[in-house]
Formats: structure tokens, C-alpha cells, sequence
């Protein structure tokens, strides 16, 4: 969490600094700042709120030139979020300027032994700590900077991406990463620092993603020089080209990023089996698995780790997964698995599923799973990320970037890699017939298109929206594969409206939440014509009998559910293990429209943030 940027080159720095903090604002939200050096004076100015308050404050207050800068966009853990708790911090001299994703988790330590040597704290941050350390370190050791941050990092215990300059010596920034990210653009004189590209994707395409452990010294004259920060060894860097354009990172005509992430599923899931799904040829082609075949078909079971929506891709997929590949598939919270002792043997295949491939919890997971010995997949969005280089093999789910800070393409792209590997393994294993698995492969194909059919209830869906927005609570029940969207319905629902919802197998309903129907309660029943309808028309009548409001999901030409529902949402008929592609899409409109209605901040809920780096 938190967004990191920095500039150095010939460029003024600060529309650069701001922009890119305005990307990078899916990160965290609830406070910013900046820090410029115009080679006369440091300017730093930070407030609680949002990149736009800030933006505000400084064409107020403060002159904004200079070459060199940094920005923070921030999402609190040391700290409530207010002015001075806000990034860049600055050292005791006011020399050094600091910005900092992450947490250092010994900093009360070290910030005793620093308040015993005099120096004096003015917020409650462990990033204030690290950086009077680096000047400790400076004034102790005499060295420069970058030996100092050297320094000073192994002393420390937690995780960071962390960019500091020293005004004295405003030629470079020195930046180290260990468990965020952090990536540098290389620019012709001229380089930027960034928790991720796109703040600088309109300035450069060449941009090297520092592995953890790793520092750099970015010199505007001389260029980037990478090493260890261990042992001190210098790393030759890969700079990589970017595969990024602006309009994936632009709103384009869209209200908001979640619409044009739900809009743009059709194409994500285009992108996601494209070169992979070859329908008429009968072949699914994935590297990842074709590579490790032999472990896959050997694996005595499957084991799934992930947080949020992830998650919840995780658990249709075990679904999936046991039906066509007959293999057992256990779903795991990464938070839960990676600190219960887990029983995890070497013949075991772990998937870690994570949209970012940054999640904390999900990271532990593998790096326990790995331990054991078991062989680790990953199904990452982000190509680069942390989780997709500490997974042995993995398949990346090609879904663009994802803005929005409730997942919505992400999920669905999931589902279709999972679905792939799920079919790859079936036919390799003979669990699936022949005509079954080209049955399978003809529909996949057809999704897309069918999601565009789902997405033309647009409109009724609003209306929907409108009636239900004043709930105060809501029900999502689901049967089989169902049952995950039900859970992704309601969270949903909760992130960006903050109206209370749960998700619960429809059958389970009679156990606990009947209790809560009345007529107030709205309940949206996933009751497609494939999937256990008879059962769940009965669950729908249970809701009835108790005035309970019914929104059904239903197959197109649906009239049993007609009939009991107060609103119908069809969407096109598919082989049942596929409904969650397009079940989900009306969940994320009706959601979406609920929200906007009542005027919350759709792509940036409060307290949340898209890239959860602590655990
Ligand atoms: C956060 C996000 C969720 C996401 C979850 C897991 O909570 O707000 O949208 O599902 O993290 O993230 P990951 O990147 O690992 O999929």
C-alpha cells in the first residue's frame, strides 16, 4: 500500500510528481505530500485527504519549481492519517527527504536509541525513524548516501520501497526495495522512480524493476547503478520495455475505472486465452503448465492461497478444478494459512492467485509453501510482480491494468485461467471426454460475446439499483459454482457502498440469515437454469413466504423465478461451470450503480486500498 514517485532530470518536476501520484492513488488515499528542490530551497508540503487536496494546497501555498521531487500517496499504518503523519519526511538537519511504502517493524527500537542521541520525532511514522537513522548513519560512519541507506537498511526489520535524496547533493535519489515494489524509468538524462509505470509511461518505455534486496543510486549524470544491499555486490539491471499505453491507465469516457473495468472484461478474457485457447484444434497451450506437467498430474492435491477476490476466484475454481480434473482442491486465506501450521507435502501443487502479485499474506504463502518443498503456481495480473517471480511457474491472467479498487475484470480473468489449466489437466489426466472438452473449449469462446449480452441490462440493472439503494442490509445466495459469486456479489456490495451484505450458499440460508428476512431485505439469488435450479426456485420461495425482496439472476427465457422474483436480470445461457463469468457481471453493475447513487467514491472506498503490502 502507499504510492511512491520521484523525478531528476531537466524536466520541472512537479506536474510529473503530481500526475503520477494521481495513478498511483489506487495504492491509498487518506493523506499526500511532496517534497521540490529547485536548487535553492526544499519545498515540502503534505496534507491528510486526497492527491486532489494536496494539488489544492500547493498552487496555494507553495512555489512549485524545481527538477528534483518525490511523492507520497498514502494508506496509514504508523499513525492516523494527518498533515505531519503524511510523506516526504524529513531528517533532524532537513537535509534528507524520504518517501517510504511499507513498514519497519523495529522502529520503536531504533527510534529510542535515536531519541537517547537527540534527535527529536515529530510524527508518530516508523519512516521518520528510517530516515534520521540514514543521517545517523552519515554523520557517524562519514559516508554518502547511498552507503548510508546501505547502512542503515540492515539495521532494520519490516519491508520498504523506500526514495531519499540529501538537498545538499540534489544530483541523486537512492532508492531500495525489499517486500514493495519499485520500479525506475530510464529516461535520456533524465529518470523516475515509481511504485509502479505509469507514472512515467508517457516519458519513457525502458524501466528497471528492482528485486528485493536490491538498491540503486540514480544519478542525473550518470545514470542507475543497482547492487545488493547484503553484500554489497553490483547487479548488472535489466531494463525491460514496457508493454503499457496510457489509454490502459485513463478513464476514457467512463464515469469511473470500475465501469471501464467492467466494460472491459470482454476484451480482458479475449486477452487472457488469446495464443492459449485453440478452440478448433482441440488444444489449450499454457507454458507454465505444459512445462511442470508431470507435477501437476502428479499432485495428490491442489492448494489455493489468496486474500479478497482472489480468494473468491479460488474457491469457483475448486469447484472447476474437482469436477473436470478430479483432483482435491483446498482453498486457503493466505493470512490464515500462512500462520496455522499447515500440513503442506512436497508433492503438493500450492496456486497463489493475486491480481497484483502483491499481496503480504499471499507472498508469505508461497515462500512457506516453497519451503515444505511443495511446487508453486501463480496466477498474477501484474507481469513482474513480487509473486510472479517467487512462484516456480505461473500464468498471468493478461486483464490490462486494474484501477478500480474493487476487483472486477481481475476475478473474471481468474476464472479463465483457472478454467484453462482446470481443462488442460482433465484432458491429460482422460477425466474429461473428448466431446466434453471440445464442448468446453467452443464455449469458452463464446464468453466474451456473452458478457457483452450481460452487459446490455445495464440500464434495468440502474433501475434495480435505484429501488434497493436505501437497504440497509442485503442477502447474496448462490448454489455449487454459483456459491463464490454469491460471496463476490456481497463484497462487492460492502467495498464500495458500505451497505452490509453477506454471501451464502442458498441451501445454508435456512441455518442462520432466514432469520433476517423480512420485508426490508433485499436478497439477489443466483438461479440460472443450469445449476441446482429446482433447489434453488424452493430456497426462493422460502425467501418469498417471509416478504423477503427477490432479485434473481436468471438464464434468458427464465419464467419459473419470473413469476416469485420482484426483478429478473437474465443473462445468456452456458455450461454450467462457466455461469460465474457472467452471474458475476450484473453483481458488479448493480453494486457499481447502488453506489454512485449514494454518492460514495467508487474508485477509491474509504479505509481500503488495491495492493495490500502488509499483513
Ligand atoms: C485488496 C483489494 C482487493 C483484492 C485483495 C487481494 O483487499 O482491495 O480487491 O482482491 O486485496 O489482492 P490481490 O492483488 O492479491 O489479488
Amino acid at each position: 500500500m502507499c504510492g511512491i514517485v520521484g523525478y531528476i532530470g531537466y524536466r520541472e518536476a512537479y506536474p510529473i510528481v503530481l500526475k503520477g501520484l494521481q495513478r498511483l492513488e489506487y495504492r491509498g488515499y487518506d493523506s499526500a505530500g511532496i517534497a521540490l528542490y529547485n536548487e535553492k530551497e526544499l519545498k515540502v508540503s503534505k496534507t491528510k485527504g486526497k492527491v486532489a487536496d494536496l494539488k489544492k494546497k500547493m498552487e496555494q501555498e507553495v512555489d512549485t519549481s524545481g527538477t528534483l521531487g518525490m511523492g507520497h500517496t498514502r494508506w496509514a499504518t504508523h499513525g492516523v492519517p494527518n498533515d505531519v503523519n503524511s510523506h516526504p519526511h524529513v531528517s533532524n538537519s532537513g537535509d534528507l527527504v524520504i518517501i517510504h511504502n511499507g513498514i519497519i517493524e523495529n522502529y520503536e527500537t531504533l527510534k529510542k536509541e535515536l531519541t537517547a542521541r537527540g534527535y527529536v520525532f515529530h510524527s508518530d511514522t516508523d519512516t521518520e525513524v528510517l530516515v534520521n537513522l540514514i543521517e545517523d548513519v552519515i554523520k557517524k560512519e562519514k559516508v554518502k548516501l547511498g552507503k548510508a541507506v546501505q547502512i542503515a537498511l540492515t539495521q532494520t526489520v519490516g519491508a520498504y520501497a523506500i526514495a531519499v535524496f540529501d538537498k545538499k547533493k540534489p544530483n541523486e535519489i537512492v532508492v531500495a526495495r525489499l517486500g514493495s515494489p519499485l520500479a525506475i524509468g530510464v529516461g535520456k538524462d533524465e529518470y523516475f522512480i515509481a511504485s509502479d509505470a505509469s507514472p512515467f509511461i508517457e516519458f519513457t518505455n525502458n524501466a528497471i524493476y528492482l528485486e528485493d534486496g536490491e538498491m540503486a543510486v540514480v544519478r542525473r549524470d550518470k545514470g542507475v547503478k543497482v547492487r545488493k544491499i547484503k553484500d554489497d555486490s553490483l547487479v548488472d539491471p535489466y531494463i525491460q520495455e514496457l508493454q503499457l499505453n496510457l489509454e490502459q491507465i485513463e478513464k476514457n469516457n467512463f464515469d469511473h475505472f470500475m465501469l471501464k473495468e467492467i466494460y472491459e472484461q470482454p476484451s480482458a478474457i479475449t486477452d487472457t486465452y488469446r495464443g492459449r485457447l485453440l478452440a478448433d484444434e482441440g488444444i489449450i497451450r499454457m507454458a507454465g503448465v505444459d512445462d511442470n506437467l508431470e507435477r501437476f498430474l502428479n499432485a495428490k492435491r491442489i492448494l489455493i492461497v489468496a486474500c479478497g477476490t482472489s480468494w473468491h476466484a479460488g474457491l469457483v475454481a475448486e469447484y472447476i478444478f474437482e469436477d473436470l480434473a478430479r483432483i482435491p482442491v483446498e482453498v486457503e486465506y493466505a493470512s490464515e494459512f500462512r500462520y496455522r501450521n499447515p500440513i503442506i507435502n512436497p508433492d503438493d501443487v500450492v496456486i497463489a492467485i493475486s491480481q497484483s502479485g502483491e499481496t503480504a499474506d499471499t507472498m508469505a504463502a508461497i515462500k512457506l509453501a516453497k519451503e515444505k518443498g511443495a511446487f508453486v503456481f501463480g496466477v498474477c495480473n501484474v507481469v513482474g510482480s513480487s509473486i510472479s517471480r517467487e512462484t516456480h511457474a505461473g500464468a498471468y491472467t493478461h486483464a490490462g491494468p486494474e484501477i478500480g479498487v474493487a476487483s472486477t475484470k481481475a476475478f473474471t480473468t481468474q476464472i479463465t485461467v483457472l478454467t484453462l489449466i482446470a481443462l488442460k489437466l482433465a484432458k491429460a489426466k482422460g477425466s474429461i471426454s473428448n466431446t466434453d472438452f471440445h464442448m468446453h473449449l467452443q464455449e469458452l469462446e463464446t464468453i466474451p460475446q456473452k458478457i457483452e449480452v450481460a452487459l446490455e441490462s445495464n440500464a434495468h440493472i440502474k433501475e434495480v439499483a435505484f429501488k434497493y439503494k436505501d437497504a440497509r442490509n442485503c442477502l447474496y445466495l448462490g448454489r455449487g459454482f454459483n456459491f463464490p459469486v454469491a460471496l463476490e456479489g456481497a463484497l462487492k456490495l460492502k467495498e464500495i457502498s458500505y451497505i452490509h451484505a453477506e454471501g451464502y450458499p442458498a441451501a445454508e440460508m435456512k441455518h442462520g440469515p432466514i432469520a433476517l428476512i423480512d420485508e426490508e431485505m433485499p436478497v439477489v439469488v443466483i438461479a440460472t437454469r443450469k445449476g441446482h435450479y429446482e433447489k434453488v426456485v424452493s430456497n426462493i420461495q422460502e425467501i418469498k413466504s417471509r416478504q423477503g425482496k427477490i432479485i434473481g439472476i436468471v438464464t434468458q427465457g427464465d419464467t419459473s423465478v419470473r413469476d416469485l422474483a420482484d426483478h429478473v436480470i437474465e443473462i445468456p445461457d452456458t455450461i454450467e461451470s462457466l455461469t460465474p463469468l457472467l452471474t458475476t457481471i450484473p453483481l458488479q453493475l448493480l453494486s457499481y450503480h447502488i453506489a454512485v447513487m449514494l454518492g460514495k467514491n467508487v474508485d477509491q472506498p474509504r479505509n481500503l486500498a488495491k495492493s495490500v503490502t502488509v499483513e
